[in-house]
């Protein structure tokens, strides 16, 4: 018995290489729900409707991140108060540049086929993730696929630079379908000195479900606010990089959601 705890110390002092959530989910290549992303926080309060307001309120940037930098708290302690100052700026910045948008019909014959489109800018690099959902709710979004949609192939992942990425799709492991309704863009990065953010777009091809009826999607960005400034940077975790000034478990990530696509198959 005595052994069982040894193992489990000798365990979690391991250096979390499996895990990488600043900088991304590389080991991650799956499906993934907008739940997982506890650590992030909102900026918007309607994708946590139908959640007490002292939980929602709770998730959103002001509260949970943006407060400690400007009142120098936790991870913040020590800045002077110029830097904080910039630090909030930035990150407001790079909210205030980073969106979202899907591109869907408004018909489809049941198991027809169907081409929907996420665009979007901003984050701070040196990823951001996209995941194709059927509704935009933070804690009770599934994977499109879920509602009878099937993703017929690998999602095409047009990088900053214009050209197609496989780079996460292919980390998955042989034989396995790529089809997913999660991928991580690579090669973002933020100017906040120039203001100039990356951009990109990720296409699914899909078949309609076999039930006639109204469907409703989304998209959601997870990105980073931190690290694209000096300011924001803290130390360096083995496995997983560059950590924010917030920590592993700070909250300067974030989840944010285009609007609530709807598409009648008939
Ligand atoms: C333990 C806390 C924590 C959890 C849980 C978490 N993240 Fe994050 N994540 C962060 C932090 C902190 C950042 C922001 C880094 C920054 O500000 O630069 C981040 C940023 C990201 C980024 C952008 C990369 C970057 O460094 O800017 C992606 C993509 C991401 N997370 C995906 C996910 C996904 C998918 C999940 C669920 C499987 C998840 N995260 C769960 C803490 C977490």
């Amino acid at each position: 018995m005595k052994y069982r705890w040894v193992f489990l110390t000798i365990f979690l002092m391991l250096p979390l290489n499996i895990l990488a959530y600043p900088n991304g989910t590389p080991h991650y290549v799956t499906d993934v729900a907008p739940f997982c992303a506890a650590c992030h926080s909102s900026l918007q309060r309607e994708t946590m409707r139908g959640m007490g307001s002292g939980m929602a309120e709770g998730e959103l940037a002001v509260y949970k991140h943006l407060l400690a930098i400007k009142e120098r708290r936790e991870a913040y302690k020590g800045m002077s108060p110029e830097d904080s100052k910039k630090l909030l700026e930035y990150v407001q910045m790079i909210d205030q540049h980073t969106h979202v948008s899907l591109d869907a019909p408004s018909q489809a014959m049941v198991n027809g086929e169907v081409e929907v489109i996420a665009q979007f800018e901003g984050g701070s690099g040196p990823v951001i993730g996209l995941m194709l959902l059927d509704n935009n709710l933070r804690w009770e979004s599934r994977s499109l696929a879920a509602d009878g949609w099937l993703i017929l192939d690998a999602p095409k992942v047009i990088g900053p630079d214009g050209k197609t990425q496989m780079k996460f799709l292919d980390h998955r492991t042989k034989g396995l379908a790529k089809n997913l309704s999660y991928v991580i863009v690579d090669g973002i990065a933020a100017d906040l000195e120039k203001k100039t953010f990356s951009s990109g777009s990720v296409t699914w091809r899909l078949k309609a479900p076999r039930d006639p009826g109204t469907y409703t999607l989304a998209i959601a960005i997870l990105y980073g606010t931190e690290k694209a400034t000096v300011l924001g940077r803290g130390q360096t975790m083995e496995g997983i990089g560059q950590l924010p000034r917030g920590g592993f478990e700070g909250h300067s990530g974030r989840i944010l959601f285009s609007g609530v696509q709807t598409i009648r198959v008939h």
